[in-house]
């Protein structure tokens, strides 16, 4: 019996060593962004995530201002949050690619408290076959143009410190987590949101904004129903796994993340194991996660290569079965 309690005693004290190391060195150090009577600005707020996560802004008190390129469907989001929060929101016409542009609208939208960089577009196809024209098409609105509004934003909101902690969050996917078969335009450009996350973290911590990178698994949404028309088999087949969720609770738990202000935000718990396969050297403000990542790393690993093991083994069949007939 002293030699199990001896043995148990062993067993736990490393482990609750590392967990006191990590509430030590965590960095940044946890905050939470308030969102009540501030000024969430949501690019892509017209349509699918961008609206869902416009609409549980304004459930949630916060003054909301969206930005997109049709200023009928901007016109229509509007309406719909009106009448359901009766809540104001405040609509800018502009393309993500136009800096002028979206600079005018930043000025004339006043101070912002939280910049969901949500806009985007994907087109899956495999390289080979997709045009030049719609590889940059993809790294431009949704890399170039998140440069664009973050540059557009940045100097305003750095001024707002005694407005207390503000936010950056880009909309990624989880196909900026992982490269997938016919997605490797869309994932240059939503790993590419990564790159930017973490750097530009480190540059705006002592101004007290806070970087967040969401990662949602296939939603659905307009944009998602229109790419599902083009969609190769494959890449299906590849993404079946992940399901679809609705637009509304990637909202949620969007805005939950941003509000925690979370480097990485979740939305599922494939997106949980997602985030510990790649926590690499990106930020971690909770110690329970840091915790999650240092011990369950290895068996994440095993389980990410099982998932590759049987995309490759699709692929593989796929091609064969495309030869013989
Ligand atoms: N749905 C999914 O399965 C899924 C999964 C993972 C990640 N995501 C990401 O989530 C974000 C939202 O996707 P969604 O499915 O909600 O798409 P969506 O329904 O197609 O909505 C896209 C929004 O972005 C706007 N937009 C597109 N191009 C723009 C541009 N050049 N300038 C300004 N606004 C622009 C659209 O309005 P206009 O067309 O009027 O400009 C619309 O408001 C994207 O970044 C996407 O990559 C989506």
């Amino acid at each position: 019996m002293a030699d199990l309690s001896f043995l148990a005693l062993l067993l736990l004290l490393p482990l609750a060593l590392l967990f006191l190391i990590l509430y030590v060195i965590v960095r940044p150090c946890p905050v939470n962004i308030p969102i009540k009577n501030r000024h969430v600005f949501i690019t892509g707020g017209s349509s699918g995530i961008g609206l869902a996560l416009a609409h549980q802004a304004a459930t949630e008190g916060a003054r909301v201002s969206i930005l997109a390129r049709s200023l009928d469907k901007l016109e229509e989001a509007k309406n719909y949050i009106q009448l359901s929060t009766g809540i104001d929101v405040s609509i800018f016409a502009a393309d993500v690619r136009d800096y002028d542009a979206v600079s005018k609208a930043v000025e004339e939208a006043g101070p912002i408290d939280l910049l969901i960089v949500n806009q985007g577009v994907f087109v899956a196809e495999e390289l080979e076959k997709q045009g030049l024209d719609e590889v940059r098409f993809m790294v431009d609105v949704n890399l170039i143009g998140s440069f664009n509004m973050i540059k557009a934003a940045l100097p305003e909101m750095k001024k707002g410190e005694d407005r207390g902690p503000r936010s950056i969050a880009l909309m990624s996917s989880q196909a900026g987590q992982v490269g997938i078969y016919g997605y490797t335009a869309y994932s240059a450009s939503k790993f590419g949101l990564r790159g930017l996350g973490e750097a530009l973290q480190q540059e705006v911590i002592s101004h007290d904004i806070h970087v967040s990178l969401v990662f949602p698994p296939d939603t659905d949404t307009p944009g998602f129903a229109e790419e599902n028309k083009r969609r190769p088999p494959l890449t299906g087949i590849i993404a079946e796994s992940s399901g679809a969720m609705k637009a509304e609770d990637v909202a949620k738990r969007a805005l939950d993340g941003i509000k925690s202000a979370s480097f990485i935000v979740r939305c599922n718990f494939e997106g949980l194991l997602l985030s510990i396969a790649t926590a690499g050297m990106s930020p971690q403000r909770s110690f329970v996660m840091a915790f999650l990542e240092v011990v369950a790393g290895g068996l994440v690993r095993l389980v990410a290569l099982c998932f590759q093991w049987s995309w490759y083994t699709s692929i593989q069949k796929w091609q064969a079965q495309s030869k013989r007939t």
